[in-house]
């Protein structure tokens, strides 16, 4: 049996010890219609029918075949463990109450809104509007679509920065928009040194040529996924003075805002005319770790936020009303319970709990200034010429053979993240590996000890 045979039989047969460790993931899309032939009526639309396998699914399929069970999963951003009990509690009393069990109103529960507008005030520096300039949509991501739904037209161009958040790109594409891609770039000595994740820096030049007539949006996403970088305050005056010169709507995704490490500016903050602009995005499955509940909203001007409220009732028509009552009452407890500093300081443990793995092997990795991802460069490792990769793999950036490689001799998944880049641009990525570090301290300690395992492959 080929090597590549063994890899399909093993991961047939030990799909079930994988499977618990690495959840479904429901993300993305196969392309099984297409290849099972199915007539012309009912082909899928293009939308959800993309040809390459998604990460998502690579991870789980190299997981599933790895004799190394059952696999540490340093990939998908979800949590490894409980929503603090405030929250807990919250959502088991809402349930019992009949008023949390039915629709609300479609731009959010009036408590949830009043919450979330009294714990934002502060930092725009005013009152926020919770009846106008706050709304409520399920999760961050439909949000973001809801967003797009409410301002994109055919052809109108959203500008992105690589890498990005994936779901940004077919969030836009559904109403038609065309993504614009603007490159962050690397540290020049990225391979060979630890840097902090500011170092990973926008072309401004590049960004003012991308901008066309057609310009409608463009995203941001500070603290950063996966680069780890919060933009800087002088970094984000220019790029909100930009907007404002060709009047952009800013589309500022901000759901790691509670986790940051060196000072946090919020665009929407920074000047009357840029917050007209201004659609800031937040989660409470990022605040809260509870990612599964679905809750989300964007905070912005009333004439940009009555849009989005609009196509948000179109897609959802509400967010489910007994976790928006939790995540009311997790707002008004946070700040007395002292959460929003240990959130902090716990994942910034965490962090550095990892990273201390890296030192100790002489790997470079970017210092995160906020959020929970670490990107790690690999340069060094040397993958041995004659690696039974399978087809699918040998085919891809070298980050996706070396996610393929630490799943199969170590046991660890992490995510290449040449993933959040276009084909032209990858190259800037395909010597890192993203690691979610939201996870136990016994799960990072057990992945620390499997990484170790990397040692005979580093090559100074
Ligand atoms: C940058 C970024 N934006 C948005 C989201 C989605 O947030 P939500 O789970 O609230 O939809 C994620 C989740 O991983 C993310 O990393
Ligand atoms: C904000 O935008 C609205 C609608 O376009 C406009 O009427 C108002 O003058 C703007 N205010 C500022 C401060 O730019």
């Amino acid at each position: 049996m080929s090597s590549f045979l063994l890899l399909r039989s093993r991961l047939l047969t030990t799909a079930t010890p994988a499977k618990a460790i690495v959840p479904p993931l429901t993300r993305g899309f196969r392309h099984s219609a297409i290849s099972m032939g199915l007539s012309s009526k009912l082909k899928p639309a293009a939308r959800v029918s993309g040809q390459r396998q998604d990460v998502w699914s690579f991870i789980n399929e190299a997981a599933a075949a790895s004799p190394k069970q059952p696999i540490v999963n340093m990939g998908q951003g979800f949590f490894g463990y409980n929503p603090p009990a405030f929250l807990l509690d919250a959502a088991k009393e809402a349930l019992d109450r009949v008023d949390c069990n039915q629709y609300c109103h479609t731009k959010g529960r009036p408590r949830l809104k009043k919450a979330i507008a009294d714990a934002y005030s502060p930092f725009w520096g005013r009152e926020i509007n919770p009846e106008t300039e706050v709304t409520v949509t399920t999760g961050a991501n439909e949000g973001m679509l809801s967003a797009f739904m409410a301002f994109i037209e055919d052809g109108d161009e959203v500008i992105v920065f690589e890498p990005f958040f994936d779901q940004y790109i077919s969030n836009i594409e559904m109403p038609g928009g065309k993504v614009v891609y603007v490159p962050m770039h690397p540290p020049a000595t990225g391979a060979t040194k630890t840097s902090s994740a500011a170092d990973w820096t926008i072309d401004f030049d590049e960004l003012e040529k991308a901008i066309t007539p057609k310009t409608k949006m463009i995203v941001l996403n500070t603290p950063h996924n996966p680069v780890g970088k919060v933009y800087s305050r002088e970094e984000l005056q220019k790029i909100g003075d930009l907007c404002v010169k060709h009047e952009i709507i800013i589309l500022s995704d901000e759901v790691y805002d509670r986790l940051f490490y060196v000072p946090f500016t919020r665009i929407g903050s920074l000047s009357p005319e840029i917050a007209n602009l201004t659609l800031t995005v937040g989660s409470a499955g990022k605040n809260f770790y509870a990612t599964g509940w679905r809750v989300g909203w964007l905070i912005g001007p009333e004439h940009l936020i009555k849009y989005v409220s609009a196509a948000h009732t179109r897609i959802c028509f509400v967010t489910p009303s007994p976790l928006q009552e939790a995540c009311a009452v997790g707002f008004e407890k946070a700040e007395a319970a002292g959460f929003w500093d240990e959130t902090i300081k716990e994942m910034k443990g965490k962090i550095d709990r990892l990273n201390a793995v890296w030192d100790e092997l002489g790997m470079p990795y970017s210092e995160p200034e906020g959020g929970y991802f670490v990107l790690v460069n690999m340069a060094k490792v040397k993958l041995p010429e004659d690696y039974p990769f399978p087809p699918h793999v040998i085919n891809r950036p070298r980050d996706f053979k070396l996610a393929w490689f630490l799943i199969q001799e170590v046991g660890v998944a992490a995510i290449p993240p040449t993933e959040f880049y276009t084909a032209e641009n990858a190259h800037l990525a395909e010597n890192y590996i993203r690691f979610a570090v939201c996870k136990e301290d016994s799960v990072l300690e057990e992945a620390k000890n499997r990484l170790r395992g990397l040692k005979k492959y580093i090559q100074e």
